[in-house]
């Protein structure tokens, strides 16, 4: 039998974004009543809020310069995506399903801004971001970004890396995984209206990835502060990981024993698993992963195994030959 796999960008978008509308209404669908009164209750026309974007022009955000040094480590062998590009085409949940949420972002509200260092710590507490910012080093890094939906960009983070955090926060020995858990204010975020998503979006990593020398936690890009939409005011970045990794907007960091069920395993986990890393010559169940398409250019290019990050992670899962590392 002949069965044609197309490219992840030859789908429409609603079908390869991680399920997107896609999911929305297969939640619909399999949810029955309850979530189909939700939807007609609540749902997007009626909320006042576009799943597809939003042609209303808020007011743009005020981005402060950040002026870090570059870290000439981590340069990428590809053009940089133009910023506004990388600005404008996001994935964002909580404000809304399509790529076009930055009108809709304008609404979070990133200060004052605190995360809470929690779970198996010395001391558990809250730290209000500008004190963390204080005792962190800040760095431009230029990473690589590869969507699970076959996408991608080159864009220069600011930052620090996680592993200085969790430093800071001073895990027992027995944490062994690291929880992120992301703002999720139903006053400013129209997108936990969708009831049937599990709501906060959190993500995790095992302690040895948080303290990878990659595993980075961005506080601006393009050398700025970070815009709402690209995960305001602290956000994750795994480069070797399909991007659904990078939690946005975090306000909790947690050490556990337990391997953290994320947002996306709780969805749909033989689709967007644990360890999502990537890698071209394991398919999406519904989409190659072979080729990305460059956001801005469209430009095709090959998919790199660990996002050709290999020699920084790649060691990391020598033998964990039994782990499901791809999907
Ligand atoms: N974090 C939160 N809180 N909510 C989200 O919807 N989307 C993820 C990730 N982090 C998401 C998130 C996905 S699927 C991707 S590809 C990246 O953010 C997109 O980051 P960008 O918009 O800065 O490119």
């Amino acid at each position: 039998m002949f069965i044609h796999r197309r490219r992840g960008w030859e789908i429409s978008e609603s079908r390869v974004t991680p399920e997107g509308a896609a999911f929305a209404r297969r939640a619909v669908l399999g949810g029955g009543m309850a979530a189909a009164g939700l939807l007609a209750a609540s749902g997007p026309a009626r909320a006042g809020w576009k799943l597809f974007g939003s042609s209303t022009a808020a007011a743009p955000v005020a981005l402060k310069p950040l002026g870090a040094a570059p870290n000439m480590r981590f340069r990428a062998e590809r053009a940089l995506t133009e910023e506004a590009q990388a600005t404008s085409y996001n994935n964002y949940y909580e404000f809304g399903l399509s790529k076009s949420v930055a009108d809709a972002a304008t609404a979070l509200v990133s200060d004052p801004w605190s995360i809470e260092l929690a779970g198996m710590v010395k001391t558990p507490r809250k730290i209000g971001l500008e004190d963390l910012l204080k005792q962190m080093k800040l760095e431009e890094r230029i990473y690589r970004h590869r969507c699970v939906e076959a996408w991608a960009m080159t864009v220069p983070w600011t930052g620090f890396p996680l592993a200085d955090l969790v430093k800071l926060a001073e895990p027992l020995g027995s944490a062994n995984y690291v929880k992120f858990t992301t703002l999720a204010d139903p006053k400013t975020m129209p997108g936990l209206r969708q009831a049937w998503y599990p709501w906060p979006y959190t993500e995790g990593v095992t302690m040895e990835e948080a303290m990878n020398e990659l595993a980075f936690l961005s506080v601006g890009v393009f050398g700025k502060t970070l815009p709402p939409q690209n995960g305001a005011p602290i956000r994750l970045n795994l480069p070797w990981k399909y991007g659904f990794k990078s939690a946005k907007s975090i306000i909790k960091i947690e050490f556990t024993d337990q391997r953290p069920l994320s947002f996306w395993q709780q969805l749909q986990d033989t689709e967007y698993g644990f360890w999502a890393n990537v890698n071209p010559e394991v398919p999406h169940p519904r989409w190659s992963q072979a080729e990305e398409r460059l956001i801005g250019t469209g430009t095709v290019a090959k998919t790199q195994i660990w996002n050709g990050y290999g020699e920084f992670v790649a060691g990391m899962y020598a033998n964990k030959t039994k782990e499901r590392l791809f999907a």
